[in-house]
């Protein structure tokens, strides 16, 4: 099975960033530790700041892979262009927020993506990834 994870605009900066609302690990570091949990999946991951590079990667692979894991950053609260792409691919999308979005600032409360997501996993930390693998894996079943 092959699943994409994309991080959107400053997600780039995890372990550096806010680490009392982001933690204090790298993605690369927690990549690392998920592909060796789940060695039977084909686990790849993609981080862009650039709102037109994620919406060309989710056009690339939406026609082709079994699922995507999304977590766009603030552009969840911005993008139309976002929520469209993922209306026009195939495969399904996992929306994943590593803090909880409805405890932070009410800006943060809409999201233009989680009508066309499969679901939406927020506030559990880099843990919401593993959840959204999750789901993807019993939505492939
Ligand atoms: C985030 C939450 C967003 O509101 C924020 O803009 C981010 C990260 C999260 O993972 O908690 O960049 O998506």
């Amino acid at each position: 099975m092959n699943i994409l994870i994309i991080n959107g605009p400053n997600l780039n900066l995890l372990g550096k960033r806010e680490p009392s609302i982001y933690g204090s690990q790298t993605f690369e570091d927690y990549f690392e530790e998920l592909s060796q949990n789940y060695k039977s999946l084909n686990l790849s991951y993609y981080q862009s700041n650039h709102e037109g590079d994620i919406l060309d990667k989710i056009h690339s692979v939406g026609f082709d892979i079994d699922g995507i894991v999304l977590n766009a950053g603030a552009f969840t609260h911005t993008s139309l262009a976002i929520a469209d792409a993922i209306s026009a691919v195939q495969t399904h999308v996992v929306e994943v927020h590593i803090s909880n979005v409805f405890k932070r600032e009410a800006v943060r409360h809409h999201s233009f993506i989680s009508p066309v997501c499969l679901g939406s996993i927020s506030g559990f930390g880099l843990d919401s990834y593993r959840l959204a693998i999750e789901a993807i894996i019993k939505s492939n079943k």
